[in-house]
């Protein structure tokens, strides 16, 4: 930030120090990411806010375990305020059964608040699919525990298995799916056809396999080693062969930020709408197949 100009005297004024979440990243964008801040706590009318998430959050996860609310804890509230604002747009206003997967649930904090929380919650059925027992049982506790267990199912098993999917969902959401559960949710989302999707994908590792053509891609170029640099670049060729398949896949996709990076640096929402409008699924399996061969080896 400059400095402002000197005063009489020749003394210059300090900047003004910005608060902490907007420093280190929205210095060039501080409006929109102010108002994706804002998002975190506030919600729109009959949605539930930071205080509401962070209660139930309390009574049904962390109270019954003895503790109170962790810093991660916090952060977890903090995107899912905006983003059960998210699931109730996908699944619109009027009140009719709808079916939620949420993949790689984990403890199903989305689909049960989902559930719980959202005017239209008592019509929804939720299906959560985690590979992990120990998650399982905490999400299925909590559903029995809410009230909810007639409406929620979860499927113990790995997102890539086509036997754990129900056939047409109208939103598949995933939260932090990590490495490989992002890609293998978008086949698998798509495959069954879902209405929506909301992805929010997490770490990249080298189970992922378009970090094999990111490699190549880098090698190719000569790029640089330093870490820093390979890691946006490798980031961003995963990001857009995960938004040209859903596009092939005939999804229109918006890319937008959930949460400011300061609350997680996994901080990007895909959304996907089933569209199926064929010269705009050609169009995309073109682009598809085209970065596809410039990317390989
Ligand atoms: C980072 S946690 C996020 C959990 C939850 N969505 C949330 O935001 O609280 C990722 C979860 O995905 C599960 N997971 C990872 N890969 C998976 C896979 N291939 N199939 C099923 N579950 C998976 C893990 O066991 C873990 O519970």
């Amino acid at each position: 930030m400059a400095p402002t100009r000197p005063r009489a005297g020749g003394r210059v004024k300090p900047p003004r120090r910005p608060p902490a979440w907007h420093r280190g990243y929205a210095a060039s964008r501080p409006v929109a990411y102010a108002s994706i801040m804002a998002r975190t706590t506030a919600a729109p009318a009959g949605l539930p806010d930071l205080t509401r998430v962070e209660a139930t959050l309390r009574d049904l996860f962390i109270a019954a375990e003895g503790a109170g609310l962790r810093d991660e804890d916090r952060k977890k509230a903090r995107e899912l305020v905006p983003l059960l604002a998210e699931v109730a747009r996908a699944l619109g206003a009027r009140s009719r059964p709808r079916l939620v997967v949420d993949a790689a649930s984990g403890k199903s904090y989305v689909g049960l608040l989902a559930a719980a929380l959202l005017p239209a919650g008592d019509a929804l059925r939720v299906v959560a699919i985690e590979r992990e027992p120990r998650h399982a049982r905490a999400a299925r506790d909590a559903a029995a525990r809410l009230g909810v267990g007639g409406r929620f199912e979860l499927t113990e098993a790995d997102v890539g298995d086509p036997a754990a999917w129900p056939e047409a969902p109208d939103l598949v959401v995933a939260l932090h799916a990590c490495g490989p559960a992002s890609d293998a949710i978008i086949a698998r989302a798509t495959a069954a056809r879902a209405r929506r999707l909301l992805l929010v994908p997490c770490c990249l590792s080298d189970a992922v396999e378009a970090m094999t053509r990111a490699r190549a891609a880098a090698a190719r170029l000569a790029l640089p080693e330093q870490a820093e640099v390979r890691r946006r670049f490798y980031q961003a060729l995963v990001d857009a062969e995960r938004t040209l398949r859903l596009e092939a896949a005939g999804y229109a996709v918006e890319v937008v930020a959930l949460v400011p990076p300061t609350v997680t640096p996994h901080n990007l929402l895909w959304r996907a709408r089933r569209v199926d409008e064929p010269e705009r699924q050609q169009r995309a399996e073109a682009d598809l197949a085209r970065f596809l061969g410039a990317g390989s080896p």
